[in-house]
């Protein structure tokens, strides 16, 4: 069920479209569902935005059943059974009904509430948890304590003095007998505090038609918390991303205070690297072994090889990094940059849709764009490739084992062959050939003895012009 608007959120995106562990709500749905079935046998509702949610999730292949005004939980269900039925498709005899704001579901939990359903021969099971506050959720009500048996499902509104107390909470996720719940669903009306049909109505319409309605409580309570409000999706943020450190360092990462970075949930890491305090590894972001990542650096959809130094505060988007290369401190490596093995880019280097080949190493205050760099080149300090004329983006090529003497600027197209020298300092224009020397800069001019020149010229011109401008006073002083 991703069809409702997320009113509470007071947000324009919708709100299964908001991102905790730096994925869409949807998304972290989808990948729990794909465990259990294959994504064509996963059926989105949705309403509300659906084709900005449909192309959020295009991707994952699963299909679309639209519940264009979207009038409650019971609603979408409605909704589905009539499209099910239109197609003309077999139904399927089982139902996991998931809420697309409940994103920290995990499979296990999924399979175990679907193993609990066929073993009790139940007509609904539901998934519930007992939270520290349950203020807001449905309540679920059991026959007797200790019992499986469901007798109701009653909203937070609903809620007799006598019950505002009851612990357990509906996850909004459930198994459902097909046919039973099909059968229902006529039922349900919005004569409620809502106006809205109620899936949840359909526990105690089950249980009066005879029917055995049962719960499972989740192992962990977070796994079911639902996010309708900005602050609860910041709390699942944190959950997840406390879940994904866990995970990196059970895997043999070492992460230091890990609750000061910002790790997405599908960022992998391999074991021995170290991220230190206040890093952020962001989007598909994979990191190598053996590497450290030190404090303020950010890291985003980039893919770093084992062994890689990122030192302090450097930005990486969509870059790739070879093994040994070493980063920082203050780089930004923006999109295409390809650093090679042992490379090397330095303090305030920026590269963009550049490739440093092997051992090449840009180590201070330089930039690097729309360059293709071979093995073992030098570039010195400020240089920089003048890739755009105004209007168009050009190429800079540089051969193997070049020397670019600082403060170049190389003005592009422009090439340089291999093992070529750049005097510092130069403006280069031209295609430098292999092996060759370029100065592209002014003459020096060196004139011997100028200075004490320049002094005596001064001071004999001061003189002259003070015996031009004595006061007639000083004048008739110096008479006496
Ligand atoms: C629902 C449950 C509540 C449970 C809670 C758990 C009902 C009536 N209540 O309440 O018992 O404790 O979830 O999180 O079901 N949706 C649609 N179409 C609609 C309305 C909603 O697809 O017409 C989708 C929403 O996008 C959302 C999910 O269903 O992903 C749940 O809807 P929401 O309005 O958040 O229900 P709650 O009030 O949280
Ligand atoms: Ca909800």
């Amino acid at each position: 069920m991703a069809a409702g608007k997320g009113t509470r959120l007071n947000s324009k995106r919708p709100k299964v479209l908001h991102e905790v562990g730096g994925r869409a709500l949807l998304l972290h749905v989808i990948a729990a569902a794909e465990t259990l079935v294959p994504s064509k046998e996963i059926y989105c509702i949705v309403g509300h935005q659906a084709e900005r949610v449909e192309a959020a999730v295009a991707a994952t292949g699963v299909s679309f059943v639209p519940q264009p005004d979207q009038r409650g939980t019971g609603h979408a269900m409605q909704v589905l059974k009539a499209w099910l039925e239109l197609s003309g498709a077999p139904l399927p005899k089982h139902l996991l009904v998931l809420s697309g704001d409940v994103p920290l579901i995990r499979p296990q939990t999924l399979s175990a509430l679907c193993e609990q359903h066929l073993r009790e021969h139940a007509a609904m099971t539901i998934l519930t948890a007992v939270p520290k506050d349950p203020t807001g959720y449905g309540r679920v009500l059991r026959r007797a304590a200790g019992s499986p048996e469901v007798t109701a499902i009653v909203e937070q509104k609903s809620l007799r003095p006598d019950q505002l107390a009851a612990p357990e909470i509906n996850s909004g996720i459930y198994c459902f007998e097909t046919a039973a719940l099909f059968s229902k669903l006529d039922l349900i009306s919005t004569d409620n505090a809502h106006g809205e049909f109620y899936l949840t109505d359909v526990a105690a319409l089950l249980v009066a038609g005879g029917k055995r309605v049962v719960a499972l409580e989740a192992a962990s309570v977070d796994e079911v918390l639902g996010a309708n409000t900005i602050a609860e999706m910041m709390h699942l943020d944190q959950a997840m991303r406390a879940a994904t450190a866990l995970r990196l360092m059970a895997q043999g990462v070492t992460i230091f205070r890990p609750d000061t970075c910002v790790i997405d949930a599908e960022v992998t890491v391999g074991p021995d690297t170290v991220i230190e305090p206040y890093v952020q590894l962001l989007g598909a972001t994979r990191i190598g072994s053996e590497c450290r990542i030190r404090s303020y650096s950010v890291v985003q959809h980039s893919v770093l090889g084992n062994c890689v130094v990122v030192r302090n505060g450097c930005i990486l988007d969509r870059a790739e990094v070879g093994d040994g290369a070493v980063l920082g401190p203050y780089a930004h490596l923006r999109p295409e940059s390809r650093i090679g093995e042992l490379a090397h880019v330095g303090n305030f280097c920026e590269t963009k849709k550049t490739t440093l080949g092997r051992g090449s190493k840009a180590n201070h205050l330089t930039y690097l764009g729309d360059a293709v760099i071979g093995a073992g080149v030098n570039v010195g300090a400020g240089v920089i490739t003048c890739n755009y004329d105004g209007a168009r983006k050009h190429t800079t090529t540089i051969g193997d084992g070049v020397f670019v003497g600082s403060d170049s600027t190389l003005v592009a197209p422009v090439s340089i062959g291999d093992g070529a020298y750049v005097g510092a300092g130069s403006c280069i224009t031209h295609p430098v050939p292999a092996g060759a020397l370029a100065i592209g800069r002014a003459h020096q001019v060196t004139k011997e003895g100028w200075v004490a020149a320049r002094r005596a010229a001064r001071a004999a011109a001061r003189d002259a012009d003070q015996s031009g401008t004595q006061s007639p006073a000083h004048a008739i002083g110096k008479k006496k």
